[in-house]
């Protein structure tokens, strides 16, 4: 954690479940290959998924079981939609659709400037109904905040009220920017790690997740 820049820590959740840790200390290992690294990154998008819904209205429902009648219940109120932040979001987009098969996805396109470190956006496609959506932005890495402040400046343009940003790695930088940008979107993340280096990469971090899902490193 970092003691220099903090952080309003009461929209973060921070999961710190021992299989998401566990999980995790593989995915930064710099000898972690492509099909592993892709694998774990799918997992702990599941398990942010799991976090970011765990507050889904649900509503009661009578069925009949095989024994007797039973009142259950089951999910109500706004759908989903899971929009990754090209391209490194991507290998967070199939776990989530797992647990959420019904879910719409749209995507933003946005690559960071090796020298501003400042983000470009260069597509975007959101479903039609987006703004009546509960929204899961999804990006592995939180480094500065700009590619996930883009992104959620974006989503606000279009009138989306509740957004979730999950992040795998985030860097204290990045928290504070986006929470401090935006007052309403809460933020998931597996670890918050203890700063940028000079080149904007968190450290320790995991190197670049969009090289290292894709295998173009
Ligand atoms: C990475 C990452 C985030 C962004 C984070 O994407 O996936 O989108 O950088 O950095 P920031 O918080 O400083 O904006 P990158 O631009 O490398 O593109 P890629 O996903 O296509 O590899
Ligand atoms: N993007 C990455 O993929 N990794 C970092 O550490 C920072 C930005």
């Amino acid at each position: 954690m970092s003691d220099v820049i903090d952080y309003d820590r009461s929209r973060v959740t921070l999961i710190d479940h021992p299989l998401v840790q566990h999980k995790l200390s593989i995915l930064r290992d710099t000898a972690t290959g492509t099909k592993q690294f892709r694998d774990l990154v799918r997992e702990l998008a599941m398990f942010e998924g799991y976090e970011a819904t765990r507050d889904l209205p649900l509503e009661q429902t009578e069925i009949q079981t095989p024994i007797c009648q039973a009142v259950c219940r089951r999910l109500t109120g706004r759908k989903l939609a899971i929009i990754p932040i090209l391209r490194a979001g991507l290998g967070m987009v199939d776990g989530l659709l797992e647990l959420v098969p019904a879910a719409r996805v749209g995507h933003i396109g946005m690559y960071r400037d090796e020298r501003t470190h400042r983000p470009h956006e260069y597509y975007c496609k959101l479903p039609a109904d987006v703004e009546q959506r509960i929204c899961l932005l999804v990006d592995p890495m939180l480094a500065t905040g700009g590619s996930a402040l883009s992104a959620l400046e974006y989503l606000r343009a279009q009138r989306v009220q509740d957004v979730r940003l999950l992040s795998i790695v985030s860097a204290p930088e990045g928290l504070d920017a986006v929470l401090k940008a935006d007052a309403e979107v809460r933020i998931f993340t597996c670890a918050v790690d203890d700063g940028l280096n000079a080149s904007a990469y968190i450290v320790p971090g995991l190197g670049d997740a969009g090289d290292r899902i894709f295998g173009t490193l």
